[in-house]
């Protein structure tokens, strides 16, 4: 690591940063490669032994000044967070979780459309290492492999009301359920893992140069031709034709219907009694 990679501020004791690892072997990997690659999923790493969540790291990386595509890896997060005030644990050494800080050009109000983008990066880049098991894509950003799940998503924005989008970012934070072979007995039968699914341990670092190279592609797509992204999406949706019951995110209430598929910008399209209504935020399960 150079200097300017340093982190700025001097580091609370715990919070160790390594310098090897997946995610720079990853980035080795890609940078192998891609001779002279203009990606930027990876190019600048802080990879630490423990934190309290990445998210939380690169949202301060973010309002440093970190560039798009910078990725904030951890072995363990103390308090990882997921949707709708859940947590995410996931055991050192096996897994994956990482944030990305990227500085969409989108509008803000089409970032839903970044987690759209990132599902099928992260379903397609599964899928090779778990063939012939597939993965799937349970709205808004959850993977799934035999309908249980191995790979969880939170989008969390910095500066959305600025003007300029150089000012603004959107963290990109990914968990992977990759070589674990316990989970907590409340959530074992919801959840999965590759390792679990294939019989046979995963090479973390490859997988997350997979995530990032389809990332970025995914991406780049997104800017042009949001619509084929979404196509891919829907191929890969679970639930898709099938009923369906959509709790929402905020408050008690819930709707149920049939999944009709991704709306333009990225929300759920359900049928229900009243035609096609779209969703943006909530939790589907099925019926
Ligand atoms: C969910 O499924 O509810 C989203 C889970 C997101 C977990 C990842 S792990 C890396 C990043 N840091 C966090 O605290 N959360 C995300």
């Amino acid at each position: 690591m150079n200097a300017r990679e340093r982190p700025m501020r001097p580091m609370a004791a715990s919070l160790r940063e390594i310098t090897g690892g997946p995610a720079y072997e990853a980035r080795r990997l890609l940078d192998a490669q891609y001779a002279g690659r203009q990606g930027c999923i990876g190019k600048e790493i802080r990879a630490y032994d423990t934190v309290t969540s990445t998210n939380d790291l690169a949202l301060e990386w973010a309002t440093a000044g970190a560039p798009n595509g910078a990725v904030v890896y951890a072995e363990l997060q103390t308090k990882g967070r997921g949707r709708m005030g859940r947590a995410w644990s996931a055991r050192s050494g096996l897994n994956l979780t990482f944030s990305v800080v990227l500085r969409p050009v989108l509008a803000p109000d089409r970032w839903n459309l970044i987690t759209i983008a990132a599902c099928v990066a992260a379903s397609e880049a599964i899928d090779r290492f778990t063939a012939p098991v597939c993965t799937q894509i349970k709205w808004p950003n959850d993977i799934l492999i035999d309908e249980r799940k191995c790979c969880g998503m939170l989008l969390e924005s910095a500066g959305a009301g600025q003007a300029s989008s150089a000012s603004r970012a959107v963290i990109l934070g990914i968990g992977i359920n990759v070589n674990e072979d316990t989970f907590p007995t409340d959530i074992e039968p919801q959840a999965a893992s590759l390792l679990l699914a294939t019989g046979h341990t995963i090479h973390r670092a490859h997988l997350l140069a997979a995530v990032f190279d389809r990332l970025e592609q995914a991406l780049d797509r997104l800017e042009e031709d949001a619509v084929a992204v979404g196509k891919r999406y829907m191929r890969r949706m679970y639930n898709l034709n099938a009923p369906a019951e959509l709790r929402f995110a905020h408050g008690s209430g819930s709707v149920q219907g049939v999944v009709a598929g991704l709306g333009e910008a990225g929300g759920l399209l359900l049928a229900t009694g009243e035609g096609i209504q779209t969703f943006h935020a909530g939790e589907v399960t099925t019926v």
